[in-house]
């Protein structure tokens, strides 16, 4: 017995890895302040709960689900987006449900790859469109993104006979693990380049409604003819608290999205139905909530802002997202000054290496950590001294080098 190539040449979940890692810390009984996940720590909102729970009792919503979803909840997701972006939608065809938008990630490879074409995958990147790409046997091949840019990836750099074999192109703003920004200007060169290469712009918007100040990301769908070339991903987990909930919808052009149903007719059989009653009263919250809730995160992000800049580490600040994404001092890896914070304060960072090698020289600071804790974090960042000269770093792989084994099976642009 043998597991498949495809399955042995997955690197693995580099969160699985700090998991381990933090349990070490507290088996040694460090106050560990873990700062990794994007997993919002506040609670999903009572209408949502009490609506669920209401739902739960009705024999009719324990049996099997329908494929597509409820024609009232796909109806919400586009009124959502006319509401929210201006963009009108058929919810009968250019809305599909996702168990959780991973799940969208994971399967719309299998939706527009055969073994061996390329799909673009930004570096650093949320790994699962290099995961995605390999289940389906496509070919990744990275597109490097850099702060001189402003995170922004050069697709007028992508090699004519790359843009020949690639069927997509994965785009992720607000930006995970950067925190940037894209403005209207990039999305329209972004769509323009689909239709000149005939690549679908899979666009993953999951922060869309993580913002600060005045800040409002668009919908790639804004673009016009973006719909010819498009599709967008969001996701319930961040706009609504709801990550255990896993739902998340797909929407745009009509053909992938009806394909990627017809994929999921063979796979999971739809979503529960007390989701949906939970996911048609999140739509239904009062723009106010989402206003309160990002406030919160907000006073986090000027903390902890604060708290790297007094440590002397350059970052931006975000307008979106739930991520900060400081310059590690230079000399230093991601890697070595991960290992150094946790040893010197107990707090736990993500090595910027672990989204792809142009992560290397950053960490990603997550801000899903409840807010005492955060002001404790803020605290001990702050009073992190430089690193001594003349010693190594302790670094958990004794390298401190890029990390290899992602990269292995991609190729690069
Ligand atoms: C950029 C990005 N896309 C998608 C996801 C997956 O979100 P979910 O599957 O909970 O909808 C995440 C989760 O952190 C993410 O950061």
């Amino acid at each position: 017995m043998q597991i498949s190539r495809r399955l042995r040449s997955m690197p693995p979940y580099h969160f699985a890895k700090s998991a381990q890692l933090i349990a070490e810390k507290r088996a040694a009984g460090v106050d560990v302040i873990p700062l990794t996940m994007g997993d919002p720590d506040m609670p999903t909102p009572d209408p949502v709960i009490d609506r669920m729970c209401a739902a739960a009792h009705d024999p009719m919503n324990q049996r099997y689900p329908g494929y597509y979803g409820f024609p009232e909840l796909r109806q919400a997701i586009a009124d959502y987006f006319q509401r929210r972006f201006g963009v009108t939608l058929d919810p009968d065809h250019e809305v599909a449900l996702m168990l959780g938008s991973k799940e969208g990630l994971a399967h719309l490879p299998l939706v527009m790859l055969d073994p061996g074409d390329v799909a673009l995958i930004p570096d650093p990147g949320y790994t699962t469109y290099l995961m995605g790409t390999l289940i389906a046997t496509g070919t990744p091949v990275t597109v490097p993104l850099s702060a001189e840019r402003g995170w922004l990836p050069d697709l007028g750099a992508i090699p004519a006979d790359v843009a020949r074999k690639a069927k997509l192109l994965w785009l992720n703003y607000p930006n995970n693990p950067t925190g940037a920004s894209a403005n209207r200007q990039f999305f329209e060169e972004a769509i323009a380049w689909g239709r000149q290469h005939d690549v679908l712009i899979a666009h993953d918007n999951a922060y869309a409604d993580v913002t600060y100040g005045d800040a409002s990301p668009l919908s790639i769908l804004q673009i016009p003819g973006a719909q010819e070339i498009a599709v967008e991903l969001h996701s319930f987990s961040k706009t609504y608290n709801m990550a255990g909930f896993r739902v998340g919808m797909l929407v745009g052009n009509a053909e992938v999205v009806e394909a990627f149903k017809t994929l999921k007719t063979q796979i999971d059989t739809g979503m529960f139905n007390v989701i949906q009653h939970a996911a048609l009263a999140a739509l239904a919250l009062p723009p106010s909530w989402i206003a309160g809730r990002n406030a919160v995160y907000e006073r986090r992000r000027d903390l902890l802002v604060e708290a790297c800049r007094s440590a002397g580490l350059e970052l931006a600040v975000p307008e979106a997202s739930l991520y900060l994404w400081p310059h590690v001092p230079a000399g230093e890896t991601s890697r070595g000054f991960t290992d150094r914070l946790l040893d010197a304060t107990g707090v736990v960072v993500t090595p910027g290496v672990n989204f792809g090698d142009h992560g290397e020289g950053y960490v990603r600071i997550a801000l899903t950590a409840p807010d005492d804790r955060i002001a404790e974090a803020a605290r001990r960042i702050a009073s992190l001294q430089p690193k001594a000269t003349g010693t190594r770093s302790a670094t958990a792989t004794g390298t401190g080098k890029p990390r290899k084994a992602s990269r292995k099976v991609t190729e690069k642009v």
